[in-house]
């Protein structure tokens, strides 16, 4: 076993020999969209995303699906399972299976193995002191989920905010290998600053530019209407203490903690490769922000600017 449980990191790691390891990773959940084939795409992008944290490349998937034909029809299950099927395919990824149960409460979500070259697995830990802190999806999906249940998006908000959960981080990885990745994970549930305090731990700081951090349109507007997702309150609560300068006045604060389905990579580099990260994303054409830096200051902690 080469990585395990106990560094809180994407996917497990296995290695086969001197030159092969397994990355495995699964992950299924209910729906967040109301449309059962972006409900699938976006599924199967999430699962297959700890795999591109790592630096892996997923080659196989298992479906995991939890339905009731008698209560939804089996054509909802088909579109989810369709919209599945298209990322596995984005993705060059075989699907070899899966497995169903009954359940009155819809859930979807692959098991995902990768291959991974042992020398080059990317941790969540790792960043250096100066390195910039790079994240490649704007944030608010938790928030924006909560308003769709509400009824308050428009088709075209949802739209939108559905092409960028079901984007594959594929992307994202070829553009932060390039540049000379030192640390990665993906932001999903524990939002930007769980995710944030699993890179640090208790060993490096970290500044974050509130003013530079991406977020989806119409998230501030809900988020002041009160739209704010349960699991944002129980990360705010859980990750507070490691944030400085938290203000309550102040939004951005809360997005912060936003759970996030499907999020971007957030990555360190080196300062000096920035170029050729911006290079790189350019060329495949995707975005990333730069949105902090990691410090000798505050170990362990979060610093809001
Ligand atoms: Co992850
Ligand atoms: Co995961």
């Amino acid at each position: 076993m080469l990585v395990g449980v106990e560094g809180l990191d994407d996917a497990g790691v296995y290695r086969l020999s001197e030159e092969a390891a397994i990355v495995q990773t699964v992950d299924f959940f209910t729906p967040i969209v109301n449309d059962p084939y972006w409900f699938g795409q976006i599924a199967a992008a999430n699962a297959m995303s700890d795999i591109y944290a790592m630096g892996g490349t997923p080659k196989t998937a298992m479906n995991i699906v939890c339905f009731s034909p008698k209560k939804f029809g089996l054509e909802v299950m088909k579109e989810i399972l369709k919209g599945g099927i298209e990322k596995i395919k984005e993705a060059k990824v075989v699907l070899l299976g899966g497995h169903s149960v009954e359940d009155e409460e819809i859930k979807y979500g692959l098991a995902v193995t990768g291959i991974i070259d042992p020398q080059k697995i990317i941790r969540n830990e790792g960043a250096q002191i100066g390195d910039l802190l790079v994240l490649t999806k704007p944030l608010g999906t938790g928030i924006l989920s909560t308003g769709i249940k509400a009824d308050l998006l428009t088709e075209n908000e949802i739209l939108s905010v559905s092409k960028a959960m079901a984007e594959l981080n594929d992307k994202a990885q070829e553009a932060m290998i390039t540049a000379g990745v030192h640390a990665a994970t993906d932001v999903t549930g524990f939002g930007l600053v769980g995710h944030l305090k699993e890179m640090i731990k208790e060993n490096l700081g970290v500044e974050l530019y509130l003013d530079q951090i991406p977020v989806f349109d119409g998230v501030f507007e809900l988020a002041k209407s009160g739209f704010i997702p349960g699991g944002l309150y129980r990360n705010r609560d859980y990750f507070k203490e490691h944030v400085l300068n938290f203000s309550k006045d102040r939004i951005i604060c809360d997005i912060i903690f936003d759970p996030q389905t499907s999020g971007g990579l957030l990555f360190a580099i080196p300062e000096e490769k920035v170029d050729v990260l911006y290079e790189k994303a350019k060329a495949l054409g995707i975005k990333t922000w730069i949105i902090g830096r990691f410090t000798e200051k505050n170990p362990g902690k979060i610093l809001l600017l």
